[in-house]
């Protein structure tokens, strides 16, 4: 009993530290050290080891195997185990029939949703509200505890400028500063309180640079410069350890000639030593035995040995690790305090989370949680704010909801699979409600239904008939594009990022009829819709919803709520734009509109060696479909009156800048205002805008509020190669409703 006591004691002494203020933290910080070198004192090599192997279901032959792994303390956690009483036993054997009675971690991808399918990520980021993305992400734990998980690889805080990349719909976008905001909202949503039985621990993945994939490829090489690196991948990880992630997770890419999971620089002088991160750090997938793929190691051992002499406590599913660690400790090649080192930081998540502490039976809650009624109106809610309105002419939505007959069409119209986007594993299709369901229930037999097309990529025409009959026999036309979940997400990257298939075709032949034509798009990635745009009065970027699709849609089309979406990425006109961000660099000869020549007005038998000197393309010009931050809505809103509170910053003083916002239109809504600097000159060229802060806030018609945000000098420092700095110079300054309107000021650091 004393014993047992003892054993909670720091746990108990490390929570109140984190409550109440540094110094006790720091003690409690101690006495949980003291605790796990004393249990580390106790293990067996093999134990340790043990600790180190995360195994995938069905890595055993059978369940007398796996449960003999776990008696014997061979294995420090399970990935994708199914089955709160399956887990529950498996963690009781662990806690009472191992030797140590260390517990073990269950983790799952529960990536926006664990029933309750909320829209994917890039879409919660579209809504530009951390509080609603926090709570969807505490119901995805709550849901995922009541199957007894208690670690999630979640949140996904790679930035990306490449939409072919699959893995972009897992992200919440392009830029550091809204993905960072994003990260922090979303890795205290997912613990929660760490003494609550719903806690998860979360991981910030992946660690680092994936997103930059060549040719948006997944898994291809990265080539990140260090300021880069520092300015813009590595900002939301910062974010992730003061949010408290309890684990990083390594990623698959080979980083400047590195690979992530074998790499010292990011690993070890960066996470470790200079960001002094105590949580645990684990493989990707097999990523530790990849670098023999990447020519980065000649073998498992080698492999063992690079990733755990870089920082890498725990491998996911592969077996380098179990297999060769104690021979390298044989061979002299790594030494018995390394891996004491790295159990250490697996304890100390173990701890962190209670998972000694908690009583088992409490471990797997009632499953009245699933699906539980808030948990649906919320996704809705959430799943309303994350569409994004790109296109309104003549005001064609809303539509009226005494509209005498509307016809839907479109392969993503009925597609509950697909509408819940990519890494859903456990979300069910029979769970979904789809845009087709809930307009027929609202309509009855005004509705006109028709798929027109099977699937996105189907190219048989033998749906056009209906679909054009659907549409003659209705005043307007919703017309539900897209691409189906399969066409996203890991390992699922596009070269050609144009709506599949040949709905085109069918979109330009609904056009002929005359019909009010809005399109809907559901995808997992910014698509090129440059020609759909041109053939429809109305796009409503929806992106792929999740469970409650259908009445968030019908919400926004009937105009009981206005679309309050902007896009957390720009949107390119054709793929030979990729890249195209708002952070990018101006370049020595930047192009103004005036500058563009279309290449179908050059003039024949053009003797002129070039157009202009300017940096252009072509064929695009020099915008891209749609800026970052872009969004439109019911109403419209108005700019004005830009004061800054004074011209000059310096070390010690803040700016206040803010803009008066007046809802111009006649409808009650949310504006997102957002606020832009430009550092004019750098001791390294800076970028023509960067986010620095946003809100969201509701307007009535008329009203108007005043918009207000603080720069500090903090906000201004960068990477400039060598080290962080804040220089002196001139700054712009902007408060708008994108990225590239708004009011402009400036001011001087001094
Ligand atoms: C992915 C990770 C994921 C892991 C476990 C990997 O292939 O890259 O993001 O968490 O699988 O499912």
């Amino acid at each position: 009993m004393f014993q047992l006591k003892l054993k909670y004691l720091p746990l108990l002494i490390f929570l109140i530290g984190v409550f109440s203020g540094c110094q006790n933290e720091n003690e409690s910080t101690a006495l949980l050290d003291a605790e796990i070198k004393t249990l580390i004192g106790k293990m067996t090599l093999d134990e340790k080891i043990g600790q180190m192997f995360q195994a995938a279901d069905g890595f055993y032959s059978s369940e007398e195997e796996l449960k003999k792994a776990v008696r014997e303390g061979r294995v420090g956690s399970f990935l994708n185990i199914q089955g709160a009483e399956r887990v529950a036993e498996i963690q009781r054997m662990a806690k009472e029939e191992s030797r140590l009675g260390i517990p073990l971690l269950f983790g799952r991808d529960v990536i926006h949703g664990y029933r309750t399918i909320f829209p994917i990520p890039l879409g919660m980021a579209s809504s530009w509200d951390t509080s609603m993305v926090k709570k969807a992400m505490r119901i995805s734990a709550v849901e995922a505890a009541s199957m007894g998980i208690n670690w999630t690889f979640a949140p996904m805080i790679d930035i990306t400028w490449d939409p072919r990349w699959g893995r972009i719909a897992e992200t919440t976008g392009e830029d550091p500063f809204l993905t960072s905001q994003f990260t922090k909202a979303m890795v205290e949503g997912i613990q929660g309180d760490l003494n609550d039985p719903t806690a998860l621990a979360a991981c910030a993945k992946h660690f680092v640079g994936y997103g930059m994939a060549e040719a948006g490829r997944d898994y291809n090489t990265t080539y990140i410069p260090e300021p880069l690196l520092r300015n813009v991948h590595l900002k939301p990880f910062k974010a992730a350890q003061n949010a408290g992630a309890l684990t990083f997770m390594s990623a698959f890419n080979d980083l400047n000639g590195v690979p992530t999971s074998g790499n010292e620089f990011t690993l070890k002088t960066i996470l470790r030593d200079e960001w002094n991160y105590k949580g645990m750090v684990f493989s990707d997938w097999a990523s530790i035995e990849e670098m023999i793929s990447h020519g980065f190691a000649s073998d498992k051992k080698h492999a063992a040995e690079i990733a755990v002499k870089a920082g890498i406590d725990m491998e996911m599913a592969t077996t380098a690790y179990i297999e060769n660690l104690k021979k390298l400790i044989e061979e002299g090649k790594i030494s018995e305090e390394l891996i004491n080192e790295r159990v250490a930081n697996i304890l100390r998540v173990k701890f962190q989370l209670g998972l000694f502490d908690k009583p088992v039976e409490n471990t797997a809650l009632s499953t009245d949680t699933i699906l539980a009624g808030s948990h649906l109106a919320h996704a809705r809610e959430l799943a309303r704010n994350s569409m994004v309105l790109l296109k309104n002419s003549h005001h064609i939505l809303p539509l009226s909801k005494e509209i005498r007959s509307l016809a839907v069409i479109g392969p993503l119209a009925d597609a509950p699979h697909d509408q819940m986007g990519t890494w859903v594993f456990d979300g069910n299709e029979e769970d979904s409600e789809t845009p087709k369901t809930t307009f027929q229930n609202l309509l009855g037999n005004k509705l006109h239904y028709a798929a027109g097309l099977e699937y996105s990529r189907d190219k048989s025409k033998n749906g056009f008939i209906d679909a054009l009959a659907a549409a003659g026999k209705s005043d307007a036309i919703l017309f539900f594009a897209g691409e189906e979940s399969i066409l996203s997400g890991e390992a699922n990257s596009r070269g050609i990022i144009n709506l599949p298939g040949i709905q085109a075709e069918l979109i330009s032949e609904l056009k002929k009829t005359g019909k009010p034509l809005i399109l809907i798009v559901m995808a997992g990635r910014p698509l090129a819709i440059q020609q759909e745009l041109e053939m429809a009065d109305a796009v409503l970027y929806a992106w792929h919803p999740g469970t409650m699709a259908g009445p968030a849609i019908a919400d926004l089309v009937f105009g009981d709520y206005s679309p309050t979406g902007k896009l957390p990425v720009t949107f390119v006109k054709g793929a030979g734009q990729i890249p195209f961000y708002h952070y990018r660099k101006n370049t020595g000869r930047p192009a103004s509109k005036s500058d563009v020549i279309h290449i179908d007005d050059i003039p024949r038998n053009s003797k002129q060696l070039s157009l202009g000197f300017k940096s252009t393309h072509l064929d695009y010009g020099i915008e891209p479909l749609f800026p970052f931050g872009y969004g439109l809505s019911y109403t419209k809103f108005q700019y004005s009156n830009l004061k800054l509170s004074t011209k000059v910053l310096n070390s010690t003083s803040t700016i206040s800048v803010s803009a008066d916002v007046q809802n111009i239109g006649n409808f009650e809504t949310d504006e997102i205002a957002q606020l832009y600097i430009r550092d004019r000159v750098g001791s390294i060229t800076r970028p023509v805008k960067e986010l620095k802060g946003f809100k969201k806030f509701r307007l009535m018609p008329g009203e108007t509020k005043n918009v207000q945000f603080d720069i500090k000098p903090k906000d201004l420092e960068f990477f400039n190669g060598e080290k962080f700095v804040t220089e002196q110079g001139d700054f712009d300054v902007w408060i708008g409703p994108n990225s590239v309107d708004g009011l402009k000021g400036e001011f001087a650091f001094e």
